[in-house]
């Protein structure tokens, strides 16, 4: 590549003295989307801005924000394994994370650095996006893990009339419901699967179906069920998502959830409206033509 070629490659780009920075910071880190999907956005919407991988250890922690804050970062991205552990450094926290002692967006603010959970409110877009309602619907969750925390707790809050989650560890299952029931006194909540199962969206967050073969759930479930969901989006069509298509369930997979928790992040920074489009196009093109698996 020539000079000119590499000016060329560069001209949509603006750096300059005045170029902001953001960022995502994690362990491992070198497979992540958001870096490319980012600063195509910040490009679109002509923001003179980058965003770039942080590999962090642990033991940094207590010193990155100060370190951030010289260096003018102006907010960024937590993925696995920070998400829990950056919670104590913040100055403050919104409703959502305040709840799930979990962050995944910080932004700098007047009063300081403040974390938000943005993978609930993606999930919901997600399925806002897709047309699929939620409010007064019933909904079986598979799973209670992290990403299942955020979503019951945006699902919760978003107006379902009915949750069952249903997980292997039955006493994380259980947690996540009695926090719920201190936010949403009024949600029916359980956390076994219902004997006539009639439920109206199916969503799985757990790892079955990823590396195996595997169904979280059984067949009883499409019975009755209008949508399922698996926030698998690697590989794209999971055996639950397979059986859901031989059913003629419809069935939605995760690449909107991590769409959308990407968008919400971009809003929350810029004040302005993401530009969905472009960012699904990186997204999509970043996490079929990889063989990366990430969360974000
Ligand atoms: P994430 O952040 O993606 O939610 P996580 O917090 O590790 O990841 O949660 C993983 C979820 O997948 C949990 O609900 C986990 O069940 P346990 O709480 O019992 O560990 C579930 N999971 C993982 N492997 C599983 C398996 N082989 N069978 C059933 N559930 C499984």
């Amino acid at each position: 590549m020539n000079s000119d070629e590499r000016v060329n490659k560069l001209s949509g780009i603006s750096i300059n003295g005045e170029t902001a920075l953001y960022g995502v910071i994690g362990n491992p880190i070198r497979h992540s989307f958001s870096p490319k999907m980012q600063t195509l956005a910040f490009q679109e919407c002509s923001i003179n801005a980058v965003y770039l991988p942080f590999l962090i250890q642990e033991f940094q922690l207590p010193q990155l924000l100060n370190a951030f804050a010289i260096s003018g970062v102006q907010g960024f991205n937590i993925t696995l394994p920070f998400k829990e552990k950056i919670v104590p450094y913040l100055d403050l926290l919104s409703d959502e994370a305040t709840m799930l002692q979990s962050v995944n967006t910080v932004i700098l603010t007047t009063e300081g650095w403040k974390g938000y959970s943005t993978d609930g409110d993606g999930f919901v877009r997600s399925l806002t996006a897709a047309d699929v309602s939620i409010k007064g619907k019933k909904v079986l969750l598979a799973g209670a893990g992290g990403a299942a925390r955020a979503i019951a707790v945006s699902l919760a809050l978003a107006g379902v009339s009915e949750l069952a989650i249903v997980n292997r560890t039955q006493k994380k299952a259980d947690n996540l419901a009695e926090l719920l029931r201190t936010t949403v006194p009024n949600l029916c909540i359980n956390t076994i699967l219902p004997a006539d199962l009639q439920m109206d969206i199916v969503i799985n967050t757990t790892s079955v179906g990823m590396h195996d073969n595997g169904c979280p759930l059984p067949d009883s479930v499409f019975n009755h069920c209008r949508q399922v969901v698996d926030i698998i989006y690697n590989p794209p069509m999971t055996p639950l998502l397979k059986k859901a298509a031989e059913r003629s369930v419809p069935y939605m997979n995760g690449i909107d959830m991590l769409l959308y928790q990407g968008v919400e992040a971009f809003e929350i920074w810029t004040g302005q409206k993401a530009p969905v489009e472009t960012m699904r196009r990186s997204l999509i093109d970043s996490v079929y033509s990889s063989t990366a698996i990430d969360h974000i």
